[in-house]
């Protein structure tokens, strides 16, 4: 681990021509994945939940966080017009309020615990509990519910993506808003969801964050799919972004047709571009003017990650279709197709990683974005 993180701060150091992928020890000791858990997963804002997904009073979904200790089940819920996050725990005596195995939403107008029915108030304040009237407070006092509450998280939307806080100090969207600069044009926050699923792939997280990341690939390994009517590499440009964001955008002039005509927030260029962008540690995107794909990326071991992802189509372009199943269809068959073509190449990096005798090569200038998360990585865990 010491050579490890002798090696990281090197590499931080690195400019992007003489940089290359992480020192491999990185995608494959425990040791590190618990360095990136505490660091990482439990300090940064992380996205749990698109605000689409919950737009009713008392719409909620669960989620999952990484810690030391283990997934941390947490409940997103809108209360009103606010949106809030608690444990999934009852406070009485821990039971799972919510079964996170259930549908990725549905809705309520409280939340009783299934073990003792205690309920809870979409605020995460207790009503009371059945049976109560004789106990006390550990103070003596008689039992009040105004006294106990779900143990809520911070919560900030960006964008339309609700993001919860297990310990980050600072505010989330003034760190993103070189990023809002160039995705707020969209206003992706509208676009309606067709496509909601969480997979697990057997490589390492950040093998994935720098495989969507990555504009090199996309002639090669997507050529049947994003690359069935042309390479669009010439189109591609990288933009620097910042220690907490990245992006790349594709204008492609022969893509007028993403946009569709009413579109009116979208000029210029903007009507043919897609947007590439991750928000560290594990939330990436591709945002186009028909539709968005995202995906929240969370380690299960070094050898395992979570996917969360969905996709959601501008409100404009499903409206205008004849047949809106069969337009869904169509961008889903082709998101499932691109997924299929990544799988086995992320899967086969996490068994190369595995030897030592594997060197590294230098980058392509369409892989900076790598580089920009492999820097975020190693300035953060060195
Ligand atoms: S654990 Fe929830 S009411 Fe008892
Ligand atoms: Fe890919």
């Amino acid at each position: 681990m010491d050579e490890l993180l002798r090696e990281l701060a090197e590499h931080a150091t690195l400019p992007f021509a003489r940089a290359r992928m992480l020192p491999l020890e990185a995608y494959r000791s425990p040791e590190f994945l618990s360095r990136e858990i505490d660091l990482l997963f439990s300090h940064e804002w992380l996205c749990v939940a698109r605000a689409a997904d919950i737009p009713n009073n008392g719409d909620h979904a669960t989620a999952l966080l990484p810690t030391a200790e283990g997934d941390r089940s947490i409940i997103v819920v809108r209360d009103h017009d606010a949106i809030r996050a608690f444990d999934n725990v009852c406070i009485h005596r821990g039971a799972q309020l919510i079964d996170a195995s259930e549908p990725a939403t549905c809705n309520s107008a409280r939340f009783t615990c299934p073990y003792h029915a205690w309920t809870y108030r979409l605020d995460g304040s207790l009503t009371g509990g059945p049976y109560m009237s004789e106990s006390t407070e550990a103070d003596g006092t008689a039992f009040n519910p105004d006294r106990h509450h779900l143990n809520a998280l911070v919560v900030e939307v960006w964008e339309g993506f609700v993001f919860v806080s297990q310990g980050a100090p600072d505010a989330l969207s003034p760190q993103l808003a070189g990023l809002s600069e160039v995705v707020g044009r969209f206003n992706m926050a509208g676009y309606i969801p067709i496509y909601n699923s969480v997979d697990v792939w057997d490589t390492n997280w950040k093998l994935l964050v720098e495989n969507f990341m990555d504009a090199y690939h996309i002639f090669k390994v997507h050529k049947n799919s994003f690359g069935a009517t042309g390479d669009d590499t010439p189109f591609t440009t990288m933009h620097p972004g910042t220690a907490r964001w990245a992006h790349h955008r594709v204008m492609n002039p022969n893509d007028a047709d993403m946009c569709h005509e009413s579109n009116t927030s979208l000029d210029g260029d903007w009507r043919k571009t897609t947007v590439l962008a991750a928000v560290f540690p594990g939330f990436v995107i591709q945002l186009q003017p028909d539709w968005l794909w995202f995906l929240r990326i969370t380690p299960v071991s070094t050898r395992q990650c979570r996917i969360s992802w969905q996709v959601a189509v501008a409100p404009e372009m499903l409206h205008a279709q004849a047949d809106a199943d069969a337009y869904a269809t169509t961008v889903m068959d082709l998101v499932h197709q691109v997924n299929s073509e990544d799988h086995p190449i992320v899967e086969g990096i996490r068994r190369s990683v595995e030897r030592p005798q594997f060197e590294r090569g230098p980058f392509s200038y369409l892989e900076r974005n790598v580089y920009d998360f492999d820097r975020y990585i190693a300035e953060r865990l060195r």
